[in-house]
């Protein structure tokens, strides 16, 4: 019996040395100590000896157990520290690589013309005011020399939400951004010099309009603020935001209830062979209305007109977008398809501004 033990101790000792995984390593283990394992069968065949035999051999049994469940501990951890290292090998990530060049988002070209209006703008010293997308008929119409029968009112297709009560008016998705005018006006004293970039809605729908759309609200405020005011800041904006100089502009008198006198800007522009270029030939582009604020909307925005006076002016986001960057049709600015902004889009950190640039 003493053989028998001897050599399956150094059966079961010499496969625990060989074995390299830690499958077949339980394997061994089941195989010696398991309940039908060989080290096992012995234990039990020592019933079947005389008591002095029975203890000597009986120890020895537990010595040799011992031994060999000693090994295959330690080879265990073995094969557990080789497998842990393989892993950290295989699934090490280098953190001081530099993010994968081909990302995946873009700026939307909305984004980026609204970001190089807001630096341009505040590089002439203005700043950003906002205003809610959900505004009071007062705002968007009453405040702006817009009364109840007003045709504006018409042109304007505003969605309207249900009222809160019977007798206050329906509030409106706003359909322009000049309620933000009325606001600032509200919250602070002259000197005023504001833009207001944001989105408008109107129940409209073709190659150049869709039901939400984007502009930036101009109001300049102060004792002296003249016509003069108006239209140098608005070439100098034209001039820094297409990057020509020179450009011929336009300024056509039109009609707005909350300016007077109004007119409409265009811009000097050709279209040969299906290119539009800014700054040449001899077709003209409307790119934004403006005026000198109406005498009402001072009072209604509490500033004196007697003392103060200033310029306004609305201007179409995505309209100039599509000019600059020459998208044809409006509508594809939302359809949220990634092929289009990959083609359209701009990259994160070309965020622009005067001295870096503003286009790609
Ligand atoms: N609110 C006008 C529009 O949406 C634009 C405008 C703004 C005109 C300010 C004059 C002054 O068409």
């Amino acid at each position: 019996m003493q053989d028998q033990i001897n050599t399956i101790r150094d059966d079961v000792l010499a496969q625990v040395e060989g074995v390299s995984d830690l499958k077949s390593l339980d394997d061994i283990r089941v195989a010696a100590l398991g309940k039908k394992g060989q080290i096992t069968g012995l234990m039990k065949q020592l019933g079947g000896l005389d008591p002095d035999q029975r203890r000597e051999v009986g120890q020895e049994l537990n010595r040799v157990k011992d031994a060999v469940q000693a090994a295959i501990d330690a080879r265990k951890s073995d094969l557990e520290r080789a497998e842990l290292n393989r892993r950290l090998e295989v699934e090490r990530v280098d953190v001081s690589l530099p993010p994968r060049p081909e990302m995946q988002g873009s700026v939307h070209p909305v984004s980026q013309v609204m970001d190089e209006i807001v630096a341009i703008f505040c590089e002439m010293g203005f700043s950003v005011a906002e205003g809610p997308d959900i505004e009071g008929d007062w705002l968007n119409f009453g405040a702006l020399n817009i009364p109840d029968e007003h045709p504006a009112r018409q042109e304007h297709d505003t969605f309207y939400l249900p009222a809160q009560s019977d007798d206050e008016a329906r509030p409106v998705l706003r359909t322009h951004t000049s309620p933000v005018q009325v606001r600032h006006m509200l919250s602070s004293q002259p000197p005023i010099r504001i833009i207001a970039p944001g989105r408008t809605y109107r129940s409209d729908s073709d190659m150049t309009h869709t039901p939400m759309f984007h502009q930036v609200e101009g109001l300049v405020i102060d004792e002296t603020t003249h016509m003069g005011h108006l239209k140098g800041c608005l070439r100098d904006f034209v001039e820094a935001f297409f990057q020509v100089d020179n450009v011929p502009m336009r300024f056509r008198p039109s009609y707005f209830p909350f300016t007077a006198p109004s007119m409409e800007i265009d811009i000097g522009c050709s279209f040969r062979d299906g290119e539009l270029k800014i700054g040449e030939g001899d077709d003209w582009l409307e790119i934004l209305g403006s005026g000198m604020v109406h005498p009402n909307v001072l009072r209604n925005g509490g500033i004196d007109p007697d003392k103060y006076q200033g310029f306004a002016f609305g201007m179409g986001i995505d309209r100039v977008a599509m000019l600059k960057y020459g998208i044809p049709d409006l509508r594809s600015f939302f359809d949220s398809d990634l092929r289009w902004l990959r083609h359209y889009g701009f990259r994160a950190l070309d965020v622009p501004t005067l001295y870096g640039g503003l286009a790609r």
